[in-house]
């Protein structure tokens, strides 16, 4: 069964407001009764679906009391019929002005109060359907964005999963560690942080450095896991790992892949142009290269390598600290020595 509908009438002649209710309950309507504006917006709320109002009216006039419902967040959809004498013109213009929705003349007309009524209420009742359409149609939308959006978090960490799995295989065979792919990462992280990349960026760079020995693949066992040290023309073959790195992942559709790309070739390269693959100097070294750089020598030296013990921390920052402006970018040394204790912090947690 359809609800009864609920209207408001205002009047301070009391015979007026029991002669509207008597004829508007006919209708199979809910009336609620006021005799002034005050009382009225007090009782006013979003429940009501119409308001029948005076305009001469004791306390407040039948203007201002439009004009409040109008400004009020709760009560400005609902419509209002002011109620006039013939007579007044400029009032009916003045009631357009603040808000009225339509006149009912006085005396009252039963056959006009029902057109009218029911008109006004019609359109009450398209307004709220569309109200909760579009509240339902908002809903709807946030709860897909929220679905598309988890469902873009869930494949990412999927992609980056299948990224770290790679890389944990490429260096299986290898000595060197799933932890050596954190810490080196780690490290990446801290100085793209502190060189103020934007969090995007320093994110990639974390998420991709792992990749940068991935060429390794491509290099006979019987050199990379020579214990002694290489031959002149091993090492040629060994310094390939770059290359074949950054061709491995050059066909690349993520931004991952495409940043494991830049790593995996650059990592290698040295400030002074006397790095390898390319030979590239100072800012023409990528500066993911660069900064892997750092990461890659600091984790290397204080590891064990078939080829090596570790060395101490010191020792290894003496080492690092030779390094600027020839091995490494000098601004990237000055901010890894100064995130020091944070290197120093993982180096310890994350260690073999
Ligand atoms: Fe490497």
């Amino acid at each position: 069964m359809e609800r009864k509908r609920k209207i408001l009438v205002v009047d301070d002649e009391p015979h007026n407001i029991v002669l509207l209710e008597g004829i508007l309950s006919k209708f199979g309507h809910e009336v609620v009764g006021a005799e002034n504006a005050v009382v009225a917006l007090d009782v006013l709320d979003r429940s009501f679906d119409l308001v029948l109002s005076d305009v001469m009216m004791p306390v407040m006039n039948g203007f201002e009391f439009v004009t409040k419902i109008r400004k009020n967040e709760e009560t400005q959809d609902i419509p209002v019929i002011m109620v006039t004498t013939l007579s007044q013109r400029d009032d009916r213009l003045k009631a357009v002005e603040v808000g009225a929705n339509d006149f009912i003349t006085k005396p009252i007309d039963i056959f006009e109060l029902k057109i009218r009524t029911e008109s006004m209420l019609k359109q009450k009742a398209q307004h709220d359907e569309i109200k909760l359409f579009q509240a339902d149609l908002h809903e709807m939308v946030e709860n897909r964005t929220l679905e598309l959006r988890q469902a873009l978090a869930k494949l990412d960490k999927a992609h980056v999963d299948t990224i770290q799995h790679l890389c944990a295989a490429a260096e299986y065979k290898d000595e060197e560690t799933a932890n050596h792919l954190v810490r080196m990462a780690e490290y990446s992280r801290i100085i793209a942080e502190n060189i103020g990349l934007d969090k995007k960026t320093v994110h990639l760079i974390h998420t991709s450095a792992p990749m940068h020995d991935i060429g390794k693949i491509g290099i006979p066992d019987s050199i990379l896991l020579k214990p002694g040290t290489l031959t002149a023309e091993e090492w040629e073959v060994m310094k390939r790992h770059a290359t074949i790195g950054g061709n491995i992942l050059s066909m690349g559709s993520s931004d991952y892949i495409n940043m494991g790309s830049v790593i995996a070739l650059s990592h290698h390269e040295k400030w002074d142009g006397s790095g390898y693959p390319n030979g590239f100097s100072g800012e023409e070294i990528p500066l993911p290269g660069r900064i892997c750089a750092v990461a890659d020598v600091f984790d290397a030296l204080t590891s064990r390598r078939p080829y090596k013990e570790p060395f101490s921390i010191e020792k290894s920052l003496d080492i690092m600290k030779d390094g600027r402006g020839n091995h490494f970018d000098p601004q990237l040394i000055d901010i890894f020595f100064e995130n020091i204790d944070e290197v120093v912090e993982i180096q310890k947690s994350r260690g073999d």
